[in-house]
């Protein structure tokens, strides 16, 4: 999980800094750019040899949503890893809470509140469960 949560965007460093650090929002073929990430970071650190397994599987499921509607594969919860829920979420809280060129970070609790917002009947980008422990877990701090 930890080496996971370290790499898992390591693809980026693939990607030109112009759709990086893009301000506007992106048009379709840069954001088809950014999707690739997830894949390069997984290659990058196959061919390391120095990872198991799990770790590979982590890096490249950490953009699947909860309903499936996630990338790369659009995988159903059922069929990711038991830990990229926890990954997609933090993941998600840490880009939110994180300063941007564009944008201050936003308070936890700003931040909840949007990550709250995803969740709804219609589709469900994060694990009501994890978030919901994920809550606790920050108010005990
Ligand atoms: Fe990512
Ligand atoms: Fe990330």
């Amino acid at each position: 999980m930890g080496l996971a949560g370290l790499f898992h965007d390591l693809g980026m460093t693939q990607i030109p800094d112009k759709v990086v650090y893009q301000i506007e929002p992106l048009d379709p073929e840069a954001w088809e750019t950014i999707k690739k990430h997830p894949s390069l970071t997984y290659q990058i650190l196959k061919e390391s040899g120095a990872m198991p397994s799990e770790v590979l599987q982590l890096v490249l499921e950490h953009h699947e949503n909860a309903d499936g509607s996630g990338y790369p594969s659009g995988l159903p919860l059922g069929k990711q890893h038991p830990w990229t829920r926890i990954i997609r979420l933090v993941d998600a809280y840490d880009a939110l809470t994180g300063h941007r060129p564009f944008r201050q970070g936003l308070t936890p609790f700003a931040a909840l509140k949007i990550l709250q917002n995803q969740i709804s009947p219609k589709g469900q980008s994060f694990d009501p469960r994890t978030l919901k422990n994920f809550i606790r877990f920050l108010a005990l701090l």
